[in-house]
Formats: C-alpha cells, sequence, structure tokens
C-alpha cells in the first residue's frame, strides 16, 4: 500500500500532537513542514529526527510537494488563510479547532470544500471519546422527550493560557475559542445540528487584565456567556472561563419533555475543565417512573481510555484513502462557529444579534 504523504502547516505547540500522531501510523509519510517563523518549521522536523523532510516558511511550497493531506495547525486567526489555500490546490485538510474565528472566515473554508471535493475535518478529538459518544446517544435515543434547553460550557478557576493564545491579532478570542467551542461542539453534536438565529452574549476580560492573575499583554476575553436560539426553539445556555472565583460554571444540563440528562464537569476537585474537555464527570438521568421522580446515575466508562488525539488524525487518513466522508465536516461546524461569531458581535455591541449562515452554502 502506498504511503499517505501529509504534510503540516504551523509548527507551534499542537503540531508535536499531530506530529505525535502521524509516526505512530506505518501508513503515512511526513514530505514536509512549514511556518511563517524563520527556522521553526526545520528545528520542529529535526525534532522529530525527520532532519532529510524538507521545512518551509512559504506554506505554497509544502502545497507545491503536492501532499495527500495537510493538518493545519496555526493561530485560528490564520486557519481559513491555510484551509482554503490546500483545498484549493486539491490538498484534503485536517485543521485544529475552532474552525476560525469570524462566520464569514469559516464559509471561505466551506465553500472551498464544496469546489474541491476535497476533505476538510475540524479536529474536535473529545468526538473520538467513548463517554462523549454515550451521552450522544442518550440524547438522541429520544429518552428525553423533546429537548428545548440545553446549558454547557464549563471553566477553570484559574487557568489562563499564554502565547498566541490570549493575543487577539492571533488567537482573535479567548476562552470562548480555547475552551468554550468544545462544549459548544459537544453540545450540538448530541442534540443535532440545528440553525441559531439570536445570540445575546457577553464577555469579560477582568482576570486577564489583572496582574494579580496574569503577568504580560493580553487581549482576548477570560469569560463569556450567552443565550442563543434555535430556529426550532431550542435555547442553549452557554457559560465559559478561563479564571473567576468559583469552582465551576455548572454543569451540562439537556433539558427535556420526558427526561433530564446532567453530565457534571470533570475533576471537580481541581476546578479545571471545560464540560467537555476531552473527559466528563459523573452522568444522571432524571426521570418520572410510575409517578416517582426519579435520579440514575449513569455508569461512566472508566475502563475504555482512547487516544482520542490519534483517531482524530487516523480518522483524517482513513476518510483520503476511502475518499470521504469527512469525519467532523464542516456542514456541522459552521453552526457552532456561526454561534462564536454571533457572540463576539453581541458582546462587542452589548446587545442581541442576529445569525445568518450564507445562503450559498446550501444548508
Ligand atoms: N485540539 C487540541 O487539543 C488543541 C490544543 C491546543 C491548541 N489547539 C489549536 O491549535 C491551534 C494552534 O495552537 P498552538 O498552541 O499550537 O499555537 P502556537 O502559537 O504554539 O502555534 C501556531 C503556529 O502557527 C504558525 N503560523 C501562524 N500563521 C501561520 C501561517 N499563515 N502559515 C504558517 N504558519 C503559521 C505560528 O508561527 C506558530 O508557530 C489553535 O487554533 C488552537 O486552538 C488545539
Amino acid at each position: 500500500m502506498d504511503k499517505l504523504r501529509i504534510g503540516i502547516i504551523g509548527t507551534g505547540g499542537i503540531a508535536h500532537a499531530h506530529m505525535r500522531s502521524y509516526l505512530r501510523m506505518d501508513d503515512v509519510e511526513i514530505v514536509g513542514a512549514s511556518d511563517i517563523v524563520p527556522g521553526k518549521a526545520r528545528a520542529f522536523l529535526d525534532e522529530f529526527g525527520l532532519t532529510q523532510v524538507p521545512a518551509f516558511e512559504d506554506n505554497e511550497k509544502l502545497l507545491d510537494l503536492k501532499p495527500d493531506g495537510v493538518s493545519v495547525c496555526t493561530y485560528n486567526t490564520t486557519h481559513s488563510l491555510c484551509a482554503v489555500a490546500a483545498l484549493k490546490r486539491g490538498i484534503n485538510v485536517l485543521c485544529e479547532k475552532p474552525m476560525s474565528v469570524t462566520l464569514d472566515q469559516a464559509a471561505d473554508m466551506a465553500r472551498a470544500q464544496k469546489d474541491s471535493g476535497r476533505i476538510l475535518t475540524i479536529g474536535f478529538q473529545p468526538r473520538y471519546d467513548e463517554n462523549m459518544k454515550m451521552v450522544k446517544e442518550i440524547v438522541r435515543s429520544g429518552e428525553l422527550g423533546h429537548i428545548y434547553y440545553v446549558q454547557t460550557g464549563g471553566g477553570r478557576r484559574r487557568g489562563i493560557p499564554s502565547g498566541s493564545f490570549v493575543d487577539k491579532k492571533l488567537a482573535g478570542v479567548g476562552c470562548l475559542a480555547d475552551i468554550g467551542c468544545y462544549g459548544l461542539d459537544m453540545a450540538m453534536n448530541s442534540v443535532g445540528y440545528r440553525r441559531p438565529v439570536t445570540v445575546s452574549a457577553y464577555a469579560s476580560d477582568y482576570f486577564g487584565k489583572n496582574p494579580k492573575y496574569f503577568k504580560g499583554d493580553f487581549s482576548v476575553d477570560d469569560f463569556t456567556c450567552a443565550l442563543v436560539r434555535f430556529a426550532d426553539g431550542l435555547v442553549l445556555d452557554f457559560r465559559m472561563s478561563w479564571a473567576m472565583h468559583m469552582d465551576t460554571m455548572g454543569d451540562t444540563l439537556f433539558l427535556g419533555t420526558e427526561g433530564g440528562l446532567k453530565v457534571k464537569s470533570p475533576h471537580p476537585e481541581l476546578n479545571w475543565g471545560g464540560a467537555w474537555d476531552g473527559s466528563i464527570g459523573d452522568v444522571y438521568l432524571y426521570k418520572d417512573v410510575c409517578g416517582n421522580q426519579t435520579e440514575t446515575k449513569i455508569p461512566i466508562k472508566t475502563t475504555v481510555k482512547s487516544d482520542n488525539f490519534y483517531l482524530k488524525c487516523r480518522a483524517f487518513c482513513d476518510a483520503i484513502r476511502e475518499n470521504g466522508p469527512s469525519p467532523i465536516p464542516w456542514q456541522e461546524i459552521i453552526y457552532n462557529q456561526a454561534i462564536i461569531d454571533g457572540i463576539i458581535r453581541s458582546s462587542e455591541l452589548k446587545r442581541e444579534v442576529d445569525v445568518v449562515i450564507p445562503a450559498d452554502l446550501g444548508l
């Protein structure tokens, strides 16, 4: 079997996890890497002993090698630019989360995918977690009846990252894009994708801007909350923080006419973690049984420890080999990106905003 030829665009922190995953695959060969910072891609490849593999400062030169696929591991504001450039050259793309910063950027990516017919998948590795799959299965089973309200998000008591994550020019947004997008993805993935119509949001930066809690320049949000309305009447209550004087922003809740599901945040002892950051806490199902209000603890699969990051890179490679479908397609994630875009606009304008997904995307 011919080896799949993979390139990596952006060779910072998370590119290492991509590289480690690809290097575990017998049927994959790394053909090159690129980064706009001079020397960074070279140092990255050398770190993995790939001293003969070419490094570039211009992504186009990497794309000239016609790899079968690229991992886009750049910071958020350049995801769209890099993914569109690859798709336009007919190259399959695994793009890191969040899909982009704005809805316009995400729509450009979607159009480039449609035009090229290549695979575009967005790197939400919690999707591969067995407990996440279980929650989705329960929510989609109909056991809860009609679901009318979802609360999601999570938060850290102290957990502001550094580097490109806190620079608006590079990250675009802060905790919302870093860990908030996971909460949105897993809530939407559980209830099913549907059209958001309005967002009313608030964002603040009290901790990032206070030298008592964070040293250095800080130009993004460290706390965000939002109420999102969907075309079919569903309401999503979203909360996320990087830092706060509180233990948790609450559990993930699904309220239905026939039942409710509570997914507790993981690691309550550490006060750390989005509601959906790759693991979950205890899960409880609330139902009326013969007129009795019951609470059932659903065992989580503690014995199944999957390597979600590897699985997401493997799923990308398998999709290339099998010519699709995309494991996590833009047709799903565009809704999350529309919400993020709405949250950014609403929190800046300090009022509710409409969410309009471009009609030409054909959703
Ligand atoms: N899935 C996960 O678990 C996970 C974890 C961390 C980060 N991420 C995501 O990965 C992305 C990168 O995060 P990071 O921590 O690696 O950031 P980073 O700042 O360490 O690395 C980003 C790299 O991209 C390079 N870059 C930026 N624009 C470029 C361009 N146009 N062409 C080529 N290179 C370019 C930068 O020079 C930098 O080296 C972010 O979008 C982040 O949300 C995902």
